[in-house]
């Protein structure tokens, strides 16, 4: 699961509340309804805890149980692109650790976040992306690069700005 960022939005709970009329009373339904908002929202934001505790009947702690049991899920927005930063065996012995304080620093990430302040990545902590030849090893969106040095991550991310910027201009 995700971290809260301290990323804030207005979160309309309309749909929330339809959903979990849905499911009035019916506990075992508490995974079904987080996905569901999750596929609502993008991720499952932190305003919709009462209402599914006065619909479903469960408390927060059971919510947390199953945000934190599946790491599908996420209690703050997802950036448009997703980094993930292997931390792998192979990757750490090879610096993985100096590229994703440096991504987290260029990007101005505090260490509980996961989401950049303009929403434009997240990063993602992951066990191995399976290809530890290469180590280390980041995935942006889909692709992978390998053997890499933190300033090399941080020109990736340099450049998907510049093209994000070019976007907009
Ligand atoms: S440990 Fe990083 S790709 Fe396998």
């Amino acid at each position: 699961m995700a971290n809260e960022s301290s990323l804030k939005m207005n979160i309309d709970l309309t749909q929330t509340e339809q959903i979990c009329k849905f499911h009035q009373g019916r506990k075992g339904d508490l995974l079904i309804v987080l996905q569901k908002v999750q596929a609502l929202y993008g991720f499952v934001p932190r305003d919709i805890f009462p209402v599914v505790i006065r619909h479903l009947g469960v408390t927060s702690s059971e919510i947390y149980g199953v945000l934190t049991f599946y790491n599908r899920f996420h209690l703050s927005p997802r950036g448009k692109h997703t980094i993930r930063a292997c931390r792998g065996t192979a990757c750490h012995f090879n610096g993985s650790l100096e590229i994703l304080e440096k991504m987290r620093e260029h990007l101005h990430m505090a260490h509980n976040q996961d989401t950049s302040a303009n929403t434009l990545f997240s990063i993602e902590e992951v066990a191995c992306l399976g290809a530890c030849g290469i180590a280390p090893v980041i995935m942006v969106d889909e692709e992978v690069y390998g053997k890499l040095e933190p300033e090399g991550a941080v020109e990736i991310i340099s450049r998907c700005e510049e093209a994000e910027k070019g976007k907009e201009g």
